[in-house]
């Protein structure tokens, strides 16, 4: 091998160097030809053993050739590897690209069901009479749920909740959210201002108007000097705040145990304004709660004193003011799940 021989050597292995590196289709394909040329055991090396066999005079000539070959090819390599890089960013930029124009998927947005709604409607407006709400049990027994709300066992007035039994221990599902008036008084000193919304149960034959699963609101206040008129007030601004100022109301004479006296508390009729109609059966006024003042002995269930203490107590059924307010005829669309019927309450 002489000197001529080694350096055309040397520039054909630059030029195919050169070539290689402007092909190499990726950066991992460069460095492999990186180590096949450069490496150690590379072709340059391969190249410059022919060193040996050169007069001593002609080596350093090969020497600078050799440098001035390596970095030809180093700087070639270096070039493509930065076009591919910026090639390749942008292949990745492109392939992983965000459509920010597509729509979005939409939310599937939910609705208070109606009756939990008319029950929170119904809140909001004891609240602002400084009516705090509690809760009760679901599963009630025998003494809470009659017994201490003067509803003896085998009293007739039973007759007016039909009930269903949990277990012969006296347990049962609450008829009514008057039990909840005994355990507010057993747990709260007067001045007491509860509302105590919650769900009830009765053995029903279910039909368009009777359910075996409804909700009520009761409401409770009991402090020194309460009276009727202060019922009659509140019952009142609960009207006109619910249907709207001017709403007229009355109070007729009724009957619960646990109160005395009771009544029945009217607003005209919300359909044909006291005209008469078939919502009203045709009298003008609709029913829309239970109310009086607390019966004495229900009161010292309570631990309460009823010479020192007096109080009122309602109780409305959520349903019937669900109905007017939203027209619906038939208690069994609340329980049905249906969509349909929910929907219309966004
Ligand atoms: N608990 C009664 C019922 O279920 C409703 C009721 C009437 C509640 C009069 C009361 C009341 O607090 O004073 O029919």
């Amino acid at each position: 091998m002489d000197l001529a021989g080694l350096t055309e050597d040397l520039h054909a292995l630059r030029d195919e160097a050169i070539a290689a590196a402007r092909a190499a289709a990726s950066t991992g394909d460069l460095e492999q030809l990186e180590v096949d040329l450069l490496g150690k055991k590379g072709r340059l090396t391969v190249v410059l053993r022919g060193i040996g066999s050169l007069p001593a005079e002609d080596r350093p000539r090969v020497g600078a050739i050799a440098n001035e070959v390596q970095t030809a090819m180093r700087s070639a390599l270096a070039d493509a590897a930065s076009s591919l890089r910026s090639r390749e960013l942008a292949d990745r930029l492109a392939a992983e690209a965000v459509d920010v124009t597509t729509p979005g998927r939409s939310i599937r947005r939910g609705t208070y069901h109606p009756i939990v709604e008319t029950a929170d409607r119904i809140t909001r407006i004891f609240e602002q009479f400084g009516f705090v709400v509690y809760e009760g049990p679901e599963v009630e027994d025998d003494l809470t749920n009659f017994r201490m709300l003067n509803i003896p066992q085998d009293h007739p007035a039973r007759d007016l909740w039909d009930t269903l039994y949990v277990d012969v221990e006296n347990h049962l599902l609450r008829t009514h959210t008057s039990p909840g008036q005994i355990r507010v008084m057993q747990s709260t000193r007067p001045p007491i201002r509860a509302l105590l919304p919650g769900r009830c149960f009765r053995y029903e034959a279910v039909d368009a108007s009777h359910a075996s699963e409804f909700f009520q609101v009761e409401g409770l206040m009991v402090d020194e000097g309460t009276t009727l008129a202060d019922l009659k007030g509140l019952l009142d601004q609960f009207a006109q705040a619910m249907y709207g100022r001017g709403q007229r109301t009355r109070f007729r004479p009724g009957y619960y145990p646990f109160t005395e006296p009771s009544v029945a508390f009217d607003v005209e009729c919300l359909v044909c304004g006291g005209s008469g109609c078939p919502a009203c059966s045709r009298t003008g006024w609709m029913t829309i709660l239970g109310a009086g003042m607390v019966h004495p002995v229900v009161l010292q269930y309570g631990g309460i004193d009823p010479e020192r203490y007096q109080g009122f107590a309602f109780g409305m059924g959520v349903e019937r003011i669900a109905n007017l307010r939203h027209a619906v005829t038939d208690l069994r669309l609340y329980m049905e799940n249906d969509l349909r019927f929910l929907e219309q309450f966004r």
